[in-house]
């Protein structure tokens, strides 16, 4: 079943409106974009399984709950992905972090796979996979075709924003694969950027516009 969830917050909508604007500088994009995957985790990580465990107060003893099973781990897409991991982790501090690095070949415009490093026993883990920015979605479809290959069952897709293009695209391929976003945008443009979009993601991340 297709699952697309736009986080609706207005926390989420001034945020956003704060990181497309041209002249938020490079610190204030990073807080922001580290901000607003704080805000879309709590939507994220809504049906992760729990597990309950005796735990004792000052007065008494009473049930606690806690993410069952193994660490969940979270997968930036190199390098705009990266900005989304301490937000995310700041909320979920024992989340491992896998690497993957997809460069676009010149000649077949296909998306090729130059890093990937993953926590030992992904098969058995929860996976969220992070870039800001869902494109074309070539580079989404990839890092799922990889984290599959690695056995993975259960995998999240996390953008800032995303385009009818790149939805469509992961749907068409990945049909079961949830994405969650915070800003579903009109279109993009002839040269891939998402319109209106807030330009390079990781250029505006790292400061190299
Ligand atoms: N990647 C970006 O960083 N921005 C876009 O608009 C599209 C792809």
């Amino acid at each position: 079943m297709k699952q697309l969830h736009i986080i609706q917050h207005p926390l989420i909508l001034s945020k956003m409106t704060q990181i497309r604007r041209k002249e938020t500088p490079t610190k204030m994009f990073k807080e922001l974009v580290n901000e607003i995957a704080s805000l879309m985790c709590y939507e994220i990580t809504r049906d992760l399984e729990t597990e309950t465990f005796e735990i004792e107060t000052p007065i008494c003893k009473t049930t606690g709950y806690r993410i069952k099973g193994e660490d969940l781990v979270l997968v930036p897409i190199l390098r705009a992905g990266l900005g989304m991991v301490e937000g995310i982790q700041n909320l979920i501090p024992n989340a491992k972090t896998g690497h993957i690095g997809i460069y676009r070949d010149h000649d077949s415009l296909e998306p090729v796979e130059y890093l990937c490093k993953l926590p030992p026993n992904m098969e058995n883990r929860d996976i969220i996979i992070l870039d800001p920015m869902l494109a074309t979605g070539g580079s989404a479809v990839k890092a799922i075709e990889i984290l599959k290959a690695h056995q993975v069952k259960s995998i999240r897709l996390a953008c800032l924003v995303g385009c009818p293009e790149g939805v469509e695209l992961v749907h068409q391929n990945h049909p079961e694969i949830p994405i969650f976003l915070a800003a579903m945008d009109e279109k993009l443009n002839e040269k891939g950027y998402i319109v209106p979009g807030l330009g390079d993601a990781g250029d505006r991340l790292f400061g190299t516009n």
